[in-house]
């Protein structure tokens, strides 16, 4: 058998170690600060099992379901990834093509490369919108109005970001705010043809929901640097207030880990909660075990 033949999700990330430019690969796979919440999220997933029965027929197995309402495939959606679309060339339409194709939902990043109109305009079928909450209120309603306009089904708002983590991988990779341009990454960038090709191609290689929509922020690195200063440490409950009566769709909260917290997220009307420590990829150590043993699934889906 070809060793490049993909088989399963390590093959396809061993594969990304090969084609993706060091910087954008460790983006991805790496956490913040010691990577503490990184390896204990492995950690709890690897220790789920699943209660094995035997001699039950088998042989009609379905795993449809719904979230949200919507019809989906299997209990699973695909998350909010930023800069996706700089892993490959239109990343996130692909992405998003192939989560529909799949039957499960899609979810566009604020933070993408793609905006939310070049995903609707290349998909077939609607898709959710994920919402970080930035100071400037009005670019806020307007990506509240675009999504909409777009016919995003839901909109995912991610409430557990509001500081940024500190990522050693960022640093060292000249992946921050702003960005570096090393020699060591232009290094880099010359043997991965196949992946700089798909970006010249690709659509956009900025952000794209940012790109002409901030007065005077074109360039990455100054909408990188607006978009640092625009996380709001003052975000609260009342924020989710006002963003509930801009969205007429069904909202998702995203970041959520404490019982407490949930029993205030079920007040705002909010269709679902999405149980999640951000992949230790933001903030150092938190654990979301505790309100996971709570629910069956990561998904405390609530009707509405
Ligand atoms: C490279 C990377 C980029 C991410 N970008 C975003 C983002 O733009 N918005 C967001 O809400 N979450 C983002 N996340 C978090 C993921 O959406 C998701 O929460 C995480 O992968 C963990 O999955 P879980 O929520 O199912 O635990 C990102 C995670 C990674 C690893």
């Amino acid at each position: 058998m070809n060793t490049r033949t993909i088989t399963c999700i390590e093959d396809l990330r061993a594969r990304a170690r090969r084609k993706v430019p060091r910087a954008f690969f460790d983006y991805a796979e790496a956490g913040s600060y010691s990577q503490q919440t990184l390896r204990a999220n492995r950690a709890d997933l690897e220790r789920i099992a699943l209660r094995q029965r035997v001699l039950v027929d088998v042989s009609q197995r379905d795993l449809t379901t719904t979230i949200i309402g919507e019809k989906v495939s299997l209990p699973l959606a695909l998350a909010p990834i930023g800069l996706c679309g700089m892993q490959h060339g239109d990343g996130e339409i692909l992405a998003c093509r192939a989560a529909q194709a799949a039957g499960i939902p899609f979810t566009l990043s604020t933070m993408s490369i793609c905006s939310i109109e070049d995903v609707a305009k290349a998909v077939e079928k609607p898709f959710w919108f994920q919402l970080y909450v930035m100071r400037d209120r009005g670019f806020i309603r307007a990506l509240i109005e675009r999504a909409d306009a777009a016919k995003c089904s839901a909109l995912v708002l991610t409430v557990d970001l509001q500081v940024l983590g500190q990522r050693h991988c960022d640093i060292r990779n000249g992946m921050t705010v702003p960005p570096e341009i090393r020699l060591a990454n232009l290094i880099d960038i010359a043997t991965k043809p196949a992946w700089a090709l798909s970006i010249l191609k690709g659509k956009r290689k900025t952000f794209g929901n940012l790109a002409g929509h901030v007065r005077g922020m074109e360039n990455v690195t100054s909408l990188a640097q607006w978009t640092a200063s625009q996380f709001d440490p003052a975000l609260s409950w009342k924020d989710v207030e006002w963003i509930r009566s801009l969205w007429p769709g069904k909202l998702i909260l995203k970041g959520i880990l404490d019982v407490d917290d949930a029993k205030t997220a079920a007040k705002t009307g909010a269709a679902a909660l999405i149980v999640s420590n951000h992949a230790g990829s933001s903030m150092a150590r938190r654990r979301r075990s505790r309100l996971c043993r709570k629910s069956p699934t990561r998904w405390a889906a609530k009707s509405r």
